[in-house]
């Protein structure tokens, strides 16, 4: 299998905080990370399967589902040796359950139960979506609620009002593409490779965007609801239209900037509406420099407080699964071996 492996580890003098195993393998990402306590972080592996559907110009989920089957073993084994941990020191299994492609849930979902019932520890059901933003938890230690969230990933962008642990609901959604998929399929019209979402940062951080202006969907309405799919289609008019050479770096640079202002006033207008003094951006297009100076800007005109992760923690990973895994549990917050899978989001 041609994979990326990206790995962080962080070791601290052994404390009797409880250790959990997370897995992760929502989508193409097969991703096992063990946790100390809230935020000793002993290992986070991620195998990225980009390449290996790169043929295909999309993720084949039956394939991704093989994927994960292949690597998920080995992954658990050099976890736990980058931990220096046996099986028998965990405390209890983490996976996310929902939501992303069945397939690819029930091979970490199966492993996770497996291991679960075979070292009689506890078992407990990760909501992916959930978990994004607590990489910020994991990294910058407890936040102050309540909080907005905007979580910008390639399958989801979502804005989330958290209360308090465990206490959320979804009050912005795409109504169509998210962002990441938007940025990723435009790139793919401009010849990028997938994920093509680190090409038009990079465009986007060297370029201005010159005469060029993409509409901004849903920007001026009211609501905290996103539309990405008539950008994607303007890019694709826009592409069509152009007899000579494309300038390649200012047009994208401009798409870019339609996204990020989008992202970015929406994410405020939350803010300010449910009267909250701190945000979090988390999911992949959170690595994205060029976001992050937009929104670094917006907020502290705004008097907000913002968090982000680090790149490797905004990216698909076990490490955030682990975080929110170890508020549960230490909140008893457990499940059977009964756990389900879902696709979707609202189950
Ligand atoms: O969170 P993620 O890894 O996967 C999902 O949960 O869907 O997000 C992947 C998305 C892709 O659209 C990818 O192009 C984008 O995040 N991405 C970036 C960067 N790194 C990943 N976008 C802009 N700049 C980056 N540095
Ligand atoms: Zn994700």
């Amino acid at each position: 299998m041609s994979a990326t492996l990206t790995a962080q580890a962080a070791t601290r003098p052994g404390t009797r905080e409880p250790v959990g195993i997370a897995i992760d393998t929502t989508f193409d990402d097969t991703s096992v990370a063990i946790l100390r306590g809230r935020r000793e972080l002993l290992a986070n592996l991620t195998l990225s399967q980009y390449r290996d559907h790169a043929e295909f110009g999309g993720v084949v989920p039956e394939r991704a589902s093989r994927k994960h089957l292949e690597v998920i073993h080995p992954l658990l084994a050099r976890a736990l040796a980058q931990a220096g941990l046996g099986f028998g020191d965990l405390d209890y299994v983490a996976v996310s359950n929902l939501p992303g492609l069945l397939g690819s849930i029930l091979v970490g979902l199966s492993v996770a139960k497996t291991l679960a019932y075979a070292l009689g520890k506890p078992l407990i059901g990760i909501n992916h979506i959930e978990a994004h933003p607590y990489a910020n938890f994991l990294v910058h230690g407890e936040l102050p609620f309540p909080l907005v969230h905007l979580v910008a990933a390639g399958g989801h962008t979502l804005l989330i009002h958290q209360h308090e642990h465990f206490r959320w609901e979804v009050i912005g959604r795409s109504v169509d593409d998210a962002a990441g998929e938007c940025v990723d399929k435009v790139a793919k019209l401009f010849g990028h490779a997938m994920p093509g979402g680190p090409a038009v940062d990079a465009l986007a951080m060297t370029h201005r965007p010159g005469p060029y202006a993409f509409p901004r969907p849903l920007l001026n309405d009211p609501g905290l609801d996103f539309s990405f799919s008539g950008l994607k289609t303007a890019l694709l008019y826009f592409r069509r239209g152009q007899t000579g050479p494309i300038e390649e770096g200012p047009v994208l640079a401009a798409f870019f900037e339609a996204v990020v202002e989008v992202l970015v006033t929406k994410t405020l207008r939350a803010a300010r509406r449910q009267g909250v003094s701190a945000v979090t951006v988390s999911g992949g297009l959170a690595a994205s420099r060029r976001l992050r100076l937009a929104f670094e800007r917006a907020c502290a005109e705004a008097g907000l407080t913002l968090y982000y992760p680090p790149p490797a923690l905004c990216t698909d990973n076990a490490a955030m699964v682990a975080c929110l895994a170890a508020y549960r549990h230490a909140a008893g917050l457990h499940d059977d071996l009964a756990l389900d899978g879902y696709a979707n989001l609202s189950v």
